[in-house]
């Protein structure tokens, strides 16, 4: 018997229920740090990945919930509606996690779009529409490059074929490969034949803010732009006690000239310019020789793609003119490039009121980190929904959000797919 009115708004999710899930999760791919911090590494398709989409698998069946496995790996679980020509309410995020990752970053949005059709169900709520429940695959890019990339192809973003044959940065299997190998090539079409009706993922702030300004709820207005370039620097080997300094093309030289200009580029920027080396590896990588070549990857971001684009040709200069002195040459590789996202004004404005009505402090603010939402905002309306870091800590094992953080994030979630799910 559905509910209505008062009964509905009163709806709570159960906040012990989805601690309990996170921690479960969380013991995948465990991470133990020398304080006691338990963070994961669940690189996209490796054995951890696969066990982590088992344990969700299980819980989506254990709901009752319609279950897909698309060709680029991401799963899906609905929640049918009272009206089966209506298109889904949809809601979830990633479960993999770079190699030093938390136990929330994207978890958090897909154990809360479960808890709260565990809510539903318990208290015999039917809604208009569907409500899915997503995980897509390799949201992190940091094993297979560009990041979003499940949620890209569920969106049309980016051929299927062409995601399949993209390669592994740590041992050179492919997309294809490594779905086939741990279970998940699926054989639901991609992109989606079904357009969601909105989106809209919980997810921790990942930076300092909320917290700095004691407020519970970040109601995210859009994402960053996102650049990412690989840099082969290539010089001559040399023996490190022969070579006289003026006779050296040193490569390692050229990486470190380049990772200071980025830095600077990026502080004389200012304005929200952010860059980071994240990779450089050495090679042949010993104490005694002059490298013979350098990969290093460039993070450049800015929510203003016109700022984003001159860093871009600006440091892309800058890199040239250090090649040059150093008589090196620069092979460059785009990973990623994605422009701005603003995000539904409706949907923006939605979370906000829930919050409200919820009696929970928020503010607006964007998204410094890339998210499955940017790729869905394509194609539907869509927002987010952020809760506190401690400590503005993300991409670490440190990770964490507090249990009441989390639980008022997932009511707000609750409300906010209730609202869109049961109009038509
Ligand atoms: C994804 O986590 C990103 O913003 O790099
Ligand atoms: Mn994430
Ligand atoms: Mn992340």
């Amino acid at each position: 018997m559905a509910q209505t009115g008062r009964a509905a708004a009163d709806l709570r999710v159960d906040g012990s229920r989805l601690w309990e899930r996170i921690e479960a999760l969380g013991e995948i791919g465990q991470v133990l740090g020398p304080n006691g911090e338990r963070g994961c590494a669940r690189l996209a398709l490796t054995d951890a990945d696969r066990d982590g989409r088992d344990l969700v698998v299980s819980w989506m069946l254990d709901l009752g919930l319609q279950v897909t496995v698309d060709a680029i790996g991401n799963v899906v679980g609905t929640r049918p509606g009272s009206d089966p020509q209506a298109a889904p309410v949809m809601t979830g995020s990633h479960i993999d996690t770079v190699r030093t990752g938390g136990r929330f970053d994207g978890n958090l949005g897909v154990l809360a779009g479960l808890e709260v059709i565990e809510t539903l169900e318990q208290h015999g709520i039917t809604t208009l529409r569907p409500i899915a429940v997503g995980f897509f695959t390799d949201e992190e890019g940091a094993r297979f490059a560009p990041d979003m990339l499940g949620s890209l192809v569920y969106v049309g973003g980016l051929a299927v074929e062409e995601a399949l044959d993209i390669v592994a940065v740590d041992d050179g299997a492919t997309v294809g490969e490594e779905l086939a190998r741990i279970g998940y090539a699926g054989s639901t079409p991609c992109p989606a034949a079904v357009v969601p009706h909105a989106f809209v993922e919980l997810h921790i702030e990942q930076g300092p803010v909320l917290e700095d300004e004691g407020i519970a709820i970040g109601v995210v207005t859009g994402v960053q732009g996102i650049s990412w370039t690989e840099l082969t620097i290539v010089g001559q080997s040399a023996h490190a006690g022969t070579t006289p300094m003026g006779m050296r093309h040193d490569p390692g030289y050229a990486a470190a000239a380049i990772i200071v200009a980025a830095r600077e580029l990026a502080l004389r920027f200012g304005a929200g310019q952010v860059a980071t080396v994240g990779r450089c590896e050495f090679t042949p990588d010993l104490v005694n020789v002059v490298p013979s070549e350098v990969l290093l990857t460039l993070d450049l971001r800015n929510s203003d793609d016109a700022v984003l684009q001159r860093a871009e040709v600006e440091l892309r200069g800058i890199c040239n003119d250090v090649a040059a002195a150093e008589g090196v040459t620069l092979g460059r590789r785009t990973l990623a490039r994605f422009e701005p996202v603003e995000f539904d004004a409706g949907m923006i404005e939605l979370v906000e009121s829930t919050a409200a009505q919820l009696g929970l402090s928020s503010r607006r603010m964007p998204s410094g980190a890339g998210h499955d939402a940017q790729m869905l905002s394509r194609v539907c309306p869509t927002s987010m929904i952020f809760v506190p870091s401690v400590g503005g800590l993300s991409h670490n094992i440190a990770e964490l959000t507090e249990r009441a953080d989390i639980e008022a994030g997932a009511n707000v979630l609750l409300h906010t797919l209730l609202a869109t799910a049961t109009t038509p």
